[in-house]
């Protein structure tokens, strides 16, 4: 036992268990990514463990390519959007017969677990890894907010800020012309974004593929409210609820054609991604970071952290992967009492 670290068992633990754990973020890139990546790397070093990078994902598995992390290299980047080690799509990865090369380079490098930052792709490849031998815990992050098992993920707090941001500036404009404006949010699948943007920045309409639409029923509701005295219409879209084009552009097609009111379309796009990440971004990332290397030096792996609430919670990959995550529709009805 080293007698420097007597007391301290975690640091026995982590340098009897694993030496070297590699670190990468996959899928789309979610501000926070950095401070996940910062937090590993210094929680890593006070515990005696080397933290390498795998760059660009999966892909860094099946070519080799990493690189050693110092302490100094993670300095200033806990406020940068994007991540220091790229990312990257790896379909190819979901072959075997891939994951065996990406295996055999991850054991030549004497990388003995890994932390997998990204969303429900990057949990997959985690799981698949998992089984094959080599330690994963996987840090949820991604601003669609759509991962069972995790109150939250990296990335959606800052997504909703830059999305209430911009609805502020759109209203300003939407109230001096007295226009109809269709905001595209993303969220693949999931209406979450839309959601707890539209119910943050005061939307009129807040369409998501969580719940039916009638866009003869949203055209009424418009032109009713301008009966009323509104002097804008903000309605907000989830990206997913239209598949063969621009969601906002069919909306806002169809609403032309009803209400002989002007319509603006703005879909928000990439911008929802981009930016510094918000301090609640930050914190949650910090905290997951630090817990993932914790946990892989106590030689628990195959599971997603995930946030109950303020807690921080363990959940088996097939228990994430087997569950949808469900909206909170009680906000959904709320966001509809206000807008009137
Ligand atoms: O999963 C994050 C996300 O931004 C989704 O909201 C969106 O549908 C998708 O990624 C866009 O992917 P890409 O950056 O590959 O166009």
């Amino acid at each position: 036992m080293d007698t420097a670290n007597q007391g301290d068992t975690s640091v026995d633990k982590g340098r009897d268990y694993m030496k070297k754990i590699g670190v990468l973020t996959s899928g789309g890139d979610s501000p926070g990514m950095n401070a996940a990546i910062r937090a590993t790397v210094r929680k890593g070093k006070a515990l005696g463990l080397n933290i390498v990078g795998i760059n660009s994902g999966y892909k860094g598995c099946l070519v080799g390519d990493f690189r050693n992390f110092d302490l100094k290299d993670v300095s200033g980047i806990i406020e940068e959007g994007g991540t220091i080690l790229r990312s990257k799509r790896a379909p190819e990865f979901k072959k075997k017969e891939e994951r065996t090369k990406a295996i055999r380079n991850l054991h030549r490098e004497g990388i003995e677990g890994i932390i997998a930052i990204g969303g429900d792709g990057t949990l997959r490849g985690a799981k698949a890894l998992n089984q094959e031998g080599v330690p994963t815990v996987c840090i949820p992050a991604t601003i669609d907010n759509d991962i069972y098992g995790t109150d939250m993920t990296i990335g959606v707090d800052t997504c909703l800020n830059t999305v209430v941001e911009s609805i502020d500036r759109i209203r300003t404009t939407a109230s001096a012309l007295e226009r109809t404006f269709i905001v595209e949010v993303m969220g693949r699948d999931s209406g979450y974004i839309a959601l707890m943007g539209g119910l943050s920045g005061g939307a009129e309409e807040i369409l998501i593929p969580e719940v039916e639409y009638d866009l003869e029923e949203v055209a009424s509701d418009i032109y009713n409210g301008y009966k009323r005295g509104k002097q804008h219409m903000i309605v907000v879209v989830a990206e997913g609820i239209y598949k063969e084009g621009s969601a906002a552009h069919h909306v806002g097609k169809h609403l032309k054609e009803q209400i002989g009111f002007e319509v603006r379309v703005t879909v928000l796009g990439h911008m929802q991604r981009g930016g510094n990440p918000s301090a609640y971004d930050r914190g949650i990332a910090s905290r997951l970071g630090a817990e993932a290397v914790t946990c892989l030096s106590e030689a628990k792996s195959g599971v997603m952290l995930g946030l109950n609430g303020h807690n921080i919670e363990t959940i088996d990959y097939s228990e994430v992967l087997s569950n949808n995550k469900e909206l909170d529709m009680g906000l959904y009805e709320l966001a509809q009492t206000l807008s009137q």
